[in-house]
């Protein structure tokens, strides 16, 4: 039962002595009105590491009793706490205070969070530097959220104030679990919400150890509630309780649309980042080296584990077969394996769940009469959950591995004739979260960006992030926009106050 003795095994690499000292206090328990509490009904799953299956620790298991002490502390805080009082400096401060803890503790948020969804520890790192730019970005907000004096009657003076939502339920996924809670609580808590987080049942370690930096910066208790659990108890328990103002999720179309559902009953706000089937686009005329290194980055960075993955390739046909001999190359170099063995440059799906999933799809390609030209199966190493990074060439944009998201390292490359092709087949999705276009010809480059469906779109480069722009989906990819002036809107409700002179 006890997980410690294997715990050499399960974190075999980490460097950082307080990984192992984090992890032998299993279980983890649920952070609850500023205290770590066991789950009331005494359950705890398992978080493992997928490149080896073994355990890490054991985890409180949120249910419906739990989510409602947090909801309930979380309002209590949110209604006359000294978070209500504080100001928008201090709320400034603690946000900075937060920031800098992250830096210091990077290699041992790095290195649970590598453990935990089986990233090498390169791209976990490189994801510690964006959690610190997300408290730090948001950090600045609370100073400069107006409202606004409006012309009025000259027996009147009117004038709007923002406020925020109340208590935000914040749903997460696995793929980026630092940069994700990061990025959802530092919306809520530069706002001046506050905070029931459901971090991902495959990956929730490393959002733990983010509450206990939090309570360390001084945020006050109840602000912030850490709710591990699975997504049909803890998370449906979360989406539909009475006293949630708003729901933020992040994840899978499918979960989404149960999540607007839930939403109904009392009309909580809502906002959906989720699934892409993005297209990257290739003109015949693009720098192809770094067109090259960019399509092989969107398709198998993170193990194809990404929202934004651009996953259904485009290439001019005059360059097809040129363009794709260098992806398989890109595709071959990809060294499999744990977190920390050297050279490694592709972890392994999160779970057993995913590998069936991803694997299954490799098939269905095959079936459908794609041809992989590398990759196509599971990896060779005995243990954890690898896939080997795949090429698909004869791939129409009406099958299967086209069509869905598959969240794995499988590539659906597709030929076009001209701009115009590129364009109807890069639309011909449910989705629409983001695009990528490579060409020399600068005014090309931006009449296919303003057709395309999508909510973000790259030209010559493709993944990038900043957070003072908006970020979000088109159609089925989601509703409303994180990042940026657009997210505190989305974080705060106005109101209108009408003063007789
Ligand atoms: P999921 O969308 O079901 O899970 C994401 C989060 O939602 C987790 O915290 C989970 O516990 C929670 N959740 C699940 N069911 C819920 C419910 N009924 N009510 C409230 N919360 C719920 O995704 P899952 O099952 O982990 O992965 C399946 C597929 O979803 C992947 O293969 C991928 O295609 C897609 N996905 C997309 C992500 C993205 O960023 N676009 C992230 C994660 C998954
Ligand atoms: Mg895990």
């Amino acid at each position: 039962m006890a997980a410690a003795p294997r715990l050499e095994i399960a974190a075999q690499g980490a460097k950082d002595p307080r990984t192992l000292e984090f992890l032998r206090s299993s279980p983890k328990k649920l952070l609850i009105n500023g205290k770590w509490v066991p789950a009331r009904s005494g359950k705890t799953f398992e978080s493992l590491n997928p490149a080896n299956e073994e355990v890490l620790a054991e985890v409180a298991e949120a249910g419906p009793e739990d989510i409602d002490e947090a909801v309930k502390a979380a309002r209590k805080a949110f209604e006359d706490g000294p978070w209500s009082r504080m100001t928008p400096h201090q709320r400034t401060k603690l946000l900075l205070k937060v920031a800098d803890l992250i830096e210091q503790n990077r290699e041992q948020l790095a290195e649970l969070s590598s453990l935990d969804n089986g990233a090498p520890i390169m791209g976990a790192q490189g994801l510690v530097t964006s959690a610190v730019e997300l408290f730090t970005y948001f950090a600045g907000w609370p100073t400069k959220i107006f409202g606004e004096t409006n012309p009025s009657a000259p027996d009147m003076f009117n004038y709007t104030l923002r406020e925020p939502l109340g208590v935000c339920g914040q749903i997460i996924p696995w793929n980026g679990p630092l940069m994700s809670a990061s990025n959802k609580l530092a919306h809520a808590l530069s706002t001046g919400n506050t905070v029931v987080l459901k971090p991902a049942e495959q990956a929730c370690l490393v959002v733990l150890r983010l509450g206990e930096l939090l309570l360390e910066a001084g945020v006050p208790e109840g602000v912030v509630n850490i709710v591990p659990g699975f997504g049909p108890v803890a998370g449906a328990a979360l989406s539909n309780h009475p006293d949630v103002d708003k729901i933020a999720f992040t994840g899978s179309t499918t979960t989404g649309k149960e999540i607007l559902k839930a939403s109904v009953a009392t009309l909580k706000h809502v906002s959906l980042e989720l699934g892409g089937k993005s297209p990257h686009i290739i003109f015949a005329d693009a720098d192809m080296e770094p067109a090259l290194n960019f399509a092989a980055i969107g398709i198998f960075g993170n193990t194809g584990q990404a929202c934004i993955a651009g996953s259904r390739i485009f290439v001019q046909e005059k360059i097809h077969d040129q363009f794709v001999d260098g992806l398989v190359q890109r595709a071959k170099a990809h060294k499999l394996g744990a977190q920390f063995e050297p050279g490694v440059t592709m972890g392994p799906v999160v779970s057993k769940v995913q590998h069936q999933r991803v694997l299954g799809y490799i098939e269905a390609g095959k079936s459908e009469g794609a041809t992989a030209l590398t990759g196509g199966g599971p990896g060779p190493q005995p243990k954890g959950y690898f896939v080997q990074p795949t090429v698909f060439t004869q791939v129409r944009n009406d099958m299967k591995i086209a069509r869905e998201e598959i969240f794995g390292p499988v590539a659906a490359v597709i030929p076009f004739k001209d701009e115009n092709d590129a364009v109807l087949q890069g639309n011909d999705t449910t989705y629409g979260l983001a695009a990528g276009i490579w060409t020399r010809d600068i005014s090309r480059a931006h009449k296919v960006a303003r057709r395309l469906k999508a909510g973000t779109v790259w030209i010559n480069c493709y993944m990038v992030l900043d957070f003072t722009m908006p970020f979000g989906g088109y159609k089925q990819s989601g509703q409303g926009r994180e990042f940026s002036n657009h997210a505190i809107e989305m974080y705060t409700q106005m109101k209108s106050v009408f003063v007789k002179l």
